[in-house]
């Protein structure tokens, strides 16, 4: 079999699979937008190869089996989808396209949120609610009546509201999930469906049920709409709950608009939307548009930026931390979310690794959800190939040489090599200049790299000893910003509180709290030098780990000189 043939079949199985868990289980296993790219990528294939394009394929049809159902029905038409575009270029394509068709000035689109939730159909006769029913694949869906009726705003009976009741009524809408302020579910589909499928709902279920119905099918001889904008308003008269943001536009500016609107309000809106979807208002156009066998030509979705990315993993470097903490780092072929261009992501520790199954050159999934940190949310096992490199764990730190060990509880891998490694020596430097510290913001990150790689500095002594022909020898210092640097090292000495100076040592957690609670318990920096633990552990808040940490800090002759020499005369820190 051909590269390409194998591809196709191994992408039609695996979308198969997820659509099974999709339509009849309810229980999605990849997000919408790795389900788009993989949808993207086969139909990529079969334009290259469209003599393999078969009915059964996914890019023509949902193909799932329903036997699972308990008690299914069948649907009166099918319950079809639309296709997605998550570019303005595509919303233009897709406008320009009707325009064309039609060949008529004022086309109106009606635009809506597209709700994230559960899709069914709910079936009135003589204004009665008979049946509620799931989506399913399209042609047979799952009986839900019971659930169904157990949602508030759903009304199980139409025939008081108005005297012009249709025959029968059949409603399409998405069963959501109502958010509160304070919870965001990441997993609303496979919470709705469980509610539904739930044999009976308590009430905490009940009110954490919401509806919105988007789509009608009226049989009746009196009542007769002409657009979908219409039917839905009309829909309000029986108490069927109708979105309250959908509006008609007839140019593709004020869409944007309403997209950009909707994206803002989304994080306040009390239901789950992932995008918008344009429809065209007229019933005599949807007509003339028609279907295919997966998707009404109609109607498009207009998908929010996703706040995930596939992309792959070029390499692993690692950072090595003040305390020595090695963390490993991917480095990713650049991908930008949401406006930020990503290039590297924290694996954290060497557990995570683990968790995630992740090799340098595997396909991933990176997530930035609002102005959280990106990081690596899966692994696309099915993308990998023969050159997935496995990630060793370095018994040597990669900057220094020394071995390295795991701490306590095996959570972190350290480097031993202390001082001596010059990772750990610049982030102490780092830490010891910062603001909380001694507080010298002229020596930057990136001049106290260079300081240390030129072997200029190589203790926190040293520091105070540079003079101006030592800065001026590095690239980009030029005299006045040496004199500066050189005054703030200075001024710097002058006048430094305890709690500043013991923060500013970086004994492993003791920070900023710490470091005031022992400044305010010793006073002077001698007698904390010379405390025991079982002194230290007398301070509320310091246990025994801490206090272990500075007791062992303070043993350490190479410590206890450097700190002698800083409060010495010669240097001459001026602590209070
Ligand atoms: S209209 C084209 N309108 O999105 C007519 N669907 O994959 C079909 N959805 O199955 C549906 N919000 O469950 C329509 N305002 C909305 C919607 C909406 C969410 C769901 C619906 C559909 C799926 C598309």
């Amino acid at each position: 079999m051909g590269k390409i043939k194998r591809r196709i079949n191994g992408i039609r199985k695996l979308i198969n699979y997820w659509n099974y868990l999709y339509y009849v289980k309810n229980k999605p296993i990849v997000s919408d937008y790795e389900y788009d790219q993989a949808i993207k990528e086969l139909i990529l294939l079969e334009n290259r190869r469209p003599d393999l394009i078969i009915p059964e394929s996914p890019t023509q049809k949902i193909n799932v089996n329903i036997k699972n159902f308990h008690n299914s029905i069948n649907h009166i038409s099918p319950m079809l989808s639309f296709n997605s575009i998550y570019k303005y270029n595509d919303l233009i394509n897709f406008d320009n396209k009707i325009r064309n068709m039609f060949k008529i000035n004022r086309i109106v689109y009606c635009c809506e949120p597209k709700i994230d939730g559960v899709a069914v159909s709910i079936l009135y006769k003589n204004g009665k609610l008979k049946y509620a029913v799931t989506r399913g694949n399209g042609y047979i869906g799952e009986n839900v009546t019971n659930n169904i009726l157990n949602i508030s705003s759903i009304p199980s009976s139409i025939e008081n509201s108005l005297t012009n009741i249709p025959l029968l009524l059949e409603i399409r809408g998405e069963v959501f999930l109502i958010r509160n302020n304070k919870s965001n579910l990441f997993n609303e589909r496979n919470s709705v469906a469980g509610a539904l499928r739930k044999s009976n709902l308590n009430i905490s279920d009940k009110k954490l049920l919401g509806f919105y119905c988007y789509s009608a099918n009226i049989v009746s001889k009196e009542l007769f709409f002409d657009c979908h904008y219409n039917l839905l308003q009309h829909l309000k008269l029986y108490k069927i709950p109708i979105n309250k943001y959908i509006s008609c536009f007839t140019n593709t500016k004020d869409i944007i608009e309403f997209y950009n609107d909707m994206y803002k309000k989304k994080p306040l809106l009390n239901f789950n939307t992932d995008g918008i979807v344009i429809k065209i208002n007229s019933f005599a156009m949807q007509k003339k548009l028609g279907v295919t066998n997966k998707v009404h030509k109609w109607a498009i979705a207009y998908k929010f930026p996703s706040h995930e990315k596939i992309t792959t993993v070029k390499n692993i470097v690692y950072q090595v931390g003040r305390t020595g903490v090695i963390t490993p780092v991917a480095k990713l072929n650049t991908i930008n979310i949401a406006g930020a261009n990503i290039t590297s992501v924290s694996l954290h520790n060497f557990n995570e690794i683990k968790k995630l199954n992740v090799m340098i050159n595997d396909t991933v999934i990176v997530s930035r959800i609002g102005d959280v940190i990106p990081k690596i949310t899966k692994v696309l096992l099915y993308k990998r190939n023969s050159n997935a490199i496995k990630i060793d764990i370095p018994n040597k730190c990669p900057i220094c040489s020394s071995i390295t060990k795991y701490n306590f509880n095996k959570t972190k891998l350290i480097c031993t090599g202390k001082l001596n490694c010059s990772a750990q020596f610049t982030e102490l430097v780092k830490h010891f200049v910062s603001k909380d510290a001694i507080n010298i913001p002229g020596l930057g990150n990136k001049l106290i790299s260079k300081l240390i790689n030129n072997n200029i500095i190589s203790n926190l002594v040293d520091i105070f000893y540079l003079q101006e022909i030592d800065l001026i020898k590095i690239n980009g210092i030029n005299h006045k910003l040496a004199k500066k640097i050189i005054y703030e090292i200075k001024q710097s000495k002058k006048n430094i509180n305890l709690s500043n100076f013991i923060y500013s040592l970086g004994i492993n957690g003791v920070g900023v709290v710490t470091s005031i609670l022992l400044s305010k318990f010793y006073k002077n920096i001698n007698s904390l030098i010379i405390s025991d633990i079982k002194i230290l552990m007398q301070i509320k808040g310091i246990g025994f780990k801490i206090a272990k940490n500075i007791y062992d800090f303070f043993q350490d002759k190479n410590n206890l000189i450097i700190v002698k020499t800083l409060i010495s005369k010669k240097v001459g820190l001026k602590i209070f």
